[in-house]
């Protein structure tokens, strides 16, 4: 049946020819990033998205918020698909727009005109429309060092969300004590601070994402113990304390490059998405690679997207339907894009 599944989606591919653009993200399982025609990390899909003006139809390999900002980034005309609705990413989940507003409203009552906001691309379109409101960027994990640094550029404090991980290890990578960050809580609505409020620099949103938060220090002990030579490197989703022991973290493009270029015979623990870890592993036979975590971590949501769902999407074009069609309002669209924009120029 794969292979059956497998002939249909080459077949429309090759019907559609350029009207069709199929983006994958890293994260992907192989019987959909197969029949991808770009893949990369959030960053360079956000830039393949605002570059592509030929294609009808984008069916998006990848989940809810990254077509969301495809369909930001593309033109009216263009229709960008989910092949599964459900695709979604818990970490985008735990922040809604009434929650943030709730926040920037306390907030800025302690704390005043001093706050720029920063919204890590994993959120709602809702949210990065709020964000560029109030002046603020959105960031990937590749750009989040840099975006940081132009946040405290235009305001004194930075309010990171919804990942509160990315948040904390971006800003003790540019020197911040974790004393001078702060949590905020959306549940509780309370602002958790071990220094004085007035020498917060960082206010983090209590988020995280629950595929990363499984890689552990107990985890990173195993390895030192057993295999003294293999590296470790992670996605800095994980938390602070894992990517401090890490030998190495970055984006999924970061982490690609780096295998890539590693020399034959050396040794990886990898601490992100199963697919991933399983696709370098294939590809890299010359090299020791496993995941950090042993019973592995998939991204059940990314997973979503398998090949009955593609195939599904594809065909239903081919007989006039364009199925999970997702649209962004235009009024969240416009200030969304500003936050996208501040973003896209500075990467
Ligand atoms: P990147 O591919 O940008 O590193 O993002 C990882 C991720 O969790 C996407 O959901
Ligand atoms: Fe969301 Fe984490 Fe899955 Fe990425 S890996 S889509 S952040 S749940």
């Amino acid at each position: 049946e794969k292979d059956e599944l497998e002939a249909r989606a080459r077949a429309v591919k090759e019907r559609l020819g350029r009207r069709l653009f199929i983006p994958g993200h890293h994260y992907q399982k192989d019987e959909v990033i197969q029949f991808a025609d770009a893949t990369g990390d959030s960053l360079q899909l956000a830039r393949l998205a605002a570059k592509n003006s030929e294609a009808d139809y984008i069916v998006f390999c990848g989940v809810h918020f990254m077509a969301e900002t495809a369909d930001m980034l593309t033109s009216a005309a263009q229709a960008v698909i989910l092949p599964d609705l459900r695709a979604g990413c818990s970490m985008a989940d735990m922040a809604d727009l009434f929650q943030v507003e709730r926040a920037w409203a306390a907030l800025s009552e302690r704390l005043g005109e001093t706050i720029v906001p920063l919204v890590y691309v994993n959120s709602t379109a809702a949210i990065k429309a709020f964000v560029g409101r109030h002046g603020g960027a959105t960031v990937t994990s590749s750009n989040a060092k840099r975006m940081m640094e132009w946040a405290f550029s235009q305001k004194e404090r930075v309010f990171f969300l919804p990942d509160q991980h990315l948040g904390r290890n971006t800003a003790y990578a540019l020197g911040i004590g974790l004393d001078e960050m702060a949590v905020w809580d959306p549940h509780e609505e309370t602002l958790q601070c071990t220094g004085a409020l007035e020498r917060v620099k960082v206010i983090l949103w209590k988020g995280h994402c629950s595929v990363h938060e499984n890689f552990t220090v107990e985890q990173i002990a195993f390895i030192r113990r057993t295999k003294p030579d293999m590296k470790i490197i992670v996605h800095p989703e994980c938390r602070f304390e894992v990517v401090q022991q890490a030998d190495d973290a970055g984006s999924t493009k970061y982490i690609i490059d780096t295998i890539r270029n590693a020399p034959p015979g050396s040794q990886w623990a990898i601490g992100t998405e199963m697919n991933l870890v399983n696709r370098l592993k294939q590809e890299h036979p010359d090299k020791e690679i496993v995941s950090l975590n042993p019973y592995m971590c998939p991204c059940l949501t990314m997973n979503r997207i398998d090949l009955p769902h593609f195939v599904w999407a594809l065909e239903s074009l081919e007989q006039g339907t364009i199925v999970n069609r997702i649209t962004v309002p235009e009024h969240v669209a416009f200030e969304a894009k500003t936050a996208l924009q501040r973003m896209l120029a500075l990467a």
